[in-house]
């Protein structure tokens, strides 16, 4: 099974920057490469930051990006969403009884769970009872779950990022929940960092993606400002078999020279015009 894993695209309303960059002309290299290069993809899974400020022309603007896709494309909203704004521009998007953008499926006997992290103004990760509830109950349904979120859980090490990681009234409970069904989580994907990160949690193999806008900078002093420049976006191929994962970091940005060699690989011998 091969999954896209797209992440904090950060749409405004179009013609607007972002950053400095024009976030719709970043998204939609994104999608032309997928289209190209990733055709058979189960998913497309856009983890989050939908939008930059939450208004309803963004939203408009990715619904109308999101037609001729080679496979179903599913959304999670992120701190810089507007959950309301969201759901009235998508109102067939699966949610949960109460509301949040929960919704989950299974593909090739993995459960693809889709966790709602957010909570209104503020970047930092949520995770309440209700969402406890709803999370052990996939848990306890399924023999084996990938879990997708937009926050990390787990603070990275980046003392500026990890202010606005999972609250940490909520990490408590949410690992306990992870070490419970550790054997049955393969992997947990998220994004919110705008950086590849990968690790282990509670005995469970973590990774994230970088931004298709602007990344962040690993800082692992400055206690305050988070560090962030336009370097080369990417987003990821997730390829499962199994239990097994592969992440492949795509970087759709690159438009230079592509230098190929192979074949026999008898290449040992220095070229004569290169003596
Ligand atoms: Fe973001």
């Amino acid at each position: 099974m091969k999954l896209v894993q797209i992440s904090d695209i950060h749409l405004t309303v179009p013609g607007e920057r972002m950053g400095g960059l024009n976030p719709h002309h970043r998204f939609t290299q994104a999608l032309d490469n997928v289209r190209a290069h990733h055709p058979d993809a189960a998913r497309i899974i856009i983890t989050g930051d939908l939008t930059h400020w939450g208004e309803p022309a963004a939203y408009q603007s990715l619904r109308e990006a999101l037609s001729d896709l080679p496979c179903p494309v599913r959304l999670m909203i992120g701190n810089h969403d507007d959950r309301a704004a969201f759901l009235a521009t998508f109102p067939d998007q699966s949610r949960d009884l109460q509301g949040f953008v929960n919704h989950a499926e299974t593909l090739d006997d993995t459960r693809l769970i889709y966790l709602d992290t957010t909570a209104p103004r503020t970047h930092a990760g949520h995770f309440c009872a209700a969402r406890r509830d709803w999370l052990e109950s996939e848990l306890e349904a399924c023999d084996r779950a990938r879990l997708f979120m937009h926050h990390n859980v787990m603070p990275l090490g980046v003392p500026a990022e990890d202010k606005i990681a999972l609250v940490p009234d909520d990490r408590a409970p949410l690992a306990g929940l992870l070490s419970r069904f550790r054997h049955r989580i393969d992997y947990i994907h998220f994004g919110h960092v705008h950086a590849p990160v990968h690790g282990t949690f509670c005995g469970i193999p973590f990774a994230s993606v970088r931004s298709t806008g602007n990344q962040s900078l690993p800082d692992l002093v400055e206690p305050e400002l988070l560090q962030a420049a336009p370097m080369a976006p990417s987003y990821a191929v997730i390829l499962v078999e199994g239990e097994g994962t592969i992440i492949h970091e795509i970087p759709f940005g690159w438009d230079g020279p592509v230098f190929t060699s192979g074949t026999a690989w008898e290449d040992w011998a220095k070229p004569v015009a290169a003596q």
